[in-house]
């Protein structure tokens, strides 16, 4: 007599990974993959948590208390593909006794590379230049056409000093010779202050008032809600630039594009935004701020590597082994 089968754990992915990760899991788990890659709504949310064992979502997924609290729960563990978590509702996991998961390290550079992306793409003003060739309008070279600014020797402040802020550091330092500033809530040890060249800054407002470039590095949530708001756009200098590559809420959308609109700040370069896919109207059809679709960690390599972060976390778990990357 043949014993039967244990049966796999049931996983739910709410948007489409990469192939190679969606392979790997579905020979571990009985995952249902989202064909279409249409994101899912609070009642798709709340009926996956009666029939998984593990839910996978995303930034698109807004996972509060009415999804976590549904009655007939099966998920144990929420599995997110992201380092971010903040459209998680972490308190109510705690409270129902859902484990939740996430993917650092593994999308450190590619966030980085982003922000020093933006960095360049404001300072050398890179989507209007290529935005006048496409347009028809470049007249030819002359000695004053679409002047930037320099990075080296200039200050670059970030706000949050995180994997990414100091990544971001790094090769804003090592690669540009830029000095570089930080403010976060806790300051960084002697060694990585050390390497990364950064000056501690105890205040939010005398950062912003004495960079030449600002870029943003703390998470999202109340705590961080328009950290940048009209007044210390005000405190920004004329030719300052402003970076976010951290979560659309952090600034208000609004009174940033009043502070570009008026050059108030010489550029703004956003990969995030309060209420995503909407980017603000005011905001697209200013020549000075470069809008990218949330793309810090968009490369292959990165985005195989976050699935297969999940991936650990969800082996770790249904083996009954300590989660790799625990958020609670
Ligand atoms: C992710 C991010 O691609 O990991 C994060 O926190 O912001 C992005 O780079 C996205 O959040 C995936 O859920």
């Amino acid at each position: 007599m043949s014993a039967e089968p244990l049966s796999r754990p049931r996983i739910l992915l709410t948007r489409r990974w990469t192939e190679e990760v969606e392979q790997y899991l579905s020979g571990k788990f009985e995952v249902t993959f989202n064909r279409d890659d249409a994101p899912m709504d609070a009642a798709a949310l709340r009926a996956a948590m009666r029939d998984y064992d593990a839910l996978c979502p995303t930034v698109t997924d807004r996972i509060d208390e009415s999804v976590l609290s549904v009655p007939g729960r099966r998920v144990q563990l929420i599995g997110n593909f992201g380092v971010g978590y903040n459209h998680i509702d972490i308190e109510a996991a705690r409270r129902v006794g859902l484990r939740v998961s996430n993917t650092p390290d593994v999308l450190t550079d590619s966030t980085a590379e982003l922000a020093i992306l933006l960095l360049l793409m404001t300072t050398r003003r890179a989507g209007e230049g290529e935005r006048e060739l496409r347009a028809g309008r470049w007249s030819g070279w002359r000695p004053t056409h679409m002047m930037g600014q320099s990075l080296e020797g200039k200050a670059l402040g970030l706000i949050g000093f995180g994997r990414i802020a100091q990544a971001a550091a790094r090769k804003a330092h090592q690669a540009f010779g830029m000095r570089i500033a930080y403010n976060s809530r806790r300051r960084a040890g002697a060694a990585v202050e050390k390497e990364t060249g950064a000056e501690f800054i105890d205040s939010v407002d005398e950062l912003v008032a004495t960079c030449d470039a600002v870029s943003l590095h703390c998470p999202g949530g109340p705590a961080t809600f328009h950290l940048i708001n009209t007044e210390r756009l005000r405190l920004m200098q004329r030719h300052a630039v402003l970076i976010n590559t951290a979560r659309g809420p952090v600034v208000d959308e609004a009174a940033l594009a009043a502070a570009l609109a008026e050059k108030r700040i010489a550029a703004a370069g956003l990969d995030v935004y309060e209420d995503e896919p909407r980017v603000h109207p005011d905001l697209i059809g200013l020549e000075n701020v470069v809008l990218l679709p949330h793309l810090g960690s968009a490369t292959v390599e990165t985005r195989t590597a976050m699935g297969m972060r999940v991936a650990q976390n969800l082996e770790a778990f249904f083996a009954g082994k300590p989660l790799r990357d625990p958020v609670v």
